[in-house]
C-alpha cells in the first residue's frame, strides 16, 4: 500500500511540483491532497493539472475541520511545502512523527515566527554567513523546531541578493524534499534521509 501523503502550501507551489515530478511507480508514495489556506495558491493550479484533489482550509479552521479532511482522504502523512501558517496543535499531536516541514535556511539558524521567504534569506545575507541550504525537519508545535531529518547546503556568494540566494535555495529545496519522502514512504514515519534517497 503506498504511503497516502497530504501536501500543504500557500503560494505557487514550486516544491509540490518538484515532489510530484520526482515521484515513481516504485517510490510508494500516493499525493492523494493539496491543502492550501489561500484559494488563490498558485500551487492549486499545480495539483489540479496532476489530478490530485485539493481542499482549502481557511486560516480560521478548527483543528476538528482539519482532521475531517485529513481523515476524509485517508491521509497518513502531511508534508509543509511553503504553508506559510501553524498547523493546529491537536493536528500535529495526531501525526506525530508524520509530520515534516521544508525550510529554506540551515535550522537551527534562521527559523522561528517571521522567518519564511525573502526574510531567511535577508537573514543569512545580514549575518555574513558563507553558506545556507535547505531543511527538512519533523514537526511539533514551535515553529521551524524538531527534528532535523536532512539538509542540503549552498554556497553565498559575495554579492548575492535574497532573490539570487532564493533561488539557489530553492534548487536545492526541489532535490531534498522528494528524498525525505521517499525515505518515508519506508517505514510510514518521518525519517534521517539523504540527498540520494
Ligand atoms: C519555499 O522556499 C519553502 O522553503 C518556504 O516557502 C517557499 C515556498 O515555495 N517555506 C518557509 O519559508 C517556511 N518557513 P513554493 O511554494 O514554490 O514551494
Amino acid at each position: 500500500m503506498p504511503l497516502r501523503v497530504a501536501v500543504c502550501i500557500s503560494g505557487r507551489g514550486s516544491n509540490l511540483e518538484a515532489l510530484l515530478r520526482s515521484l515513481g511507480p516504485t517510490d510508494g508514495v500516493s499525493v492523494v491532497l493539496v491543502i492550501s489556506n489561500r484559494a488563490d495558491a498558485g500551487g492549486l493550479a499545480v495539483a489540479r493539472d496532476h489530478d490530485v484533489p485539493t481542499a482549502v482550509v481557511a486560516n480560521t479552521a478548527t483543528a476538528d475541520d482539519w482532521l475531517r479532511v485529513l481523515e476524509a482522504h485517508r491521509v497518513d502523512f502531511v508534508v509543509l511545502a511553503g504553508f506559510l501558517r501553524k498547523v493546529p496543535a491537536e493536528v500535529i499531536a495526531q501525526y506525530r512523527g508524520r509530520l515534516i516541514n521544508v525550510h529554506p535556511a540551515l535550522l537551527p539558524d534562521h527559523g522561528g515566527p517571521g522567518m519564511y521567504g525573502l526574510n531567511v534569506h535577508r537573514a543569512v545575507l545580514a549575518r555574513g554567513d558563507l553558506e545556507s541550504g535547505a531543511t527538512v525537519h519533523g514537526v511539533t508545535e514551535q515553529y521551524d523546531d524538531g527534528p532535523i531529518l536532512g539538509q542540503a547546503r549552498v554556497p553565498v556568494r559575495p554579492d548575492d541578493t535574497p532573490e539570487a540566494l532564493a533561488a539557489r535555495v530553492l534548487a536545492v529545496e526541489h532535490r531534498l524534499l522528494p528524498a525525505a519522502v521517499r525515505a518515508a514512504a519506508r517505514t510510514g514515519r518521518a525519517v534521517p534521509f539523504t540527498l540520494n534517497d
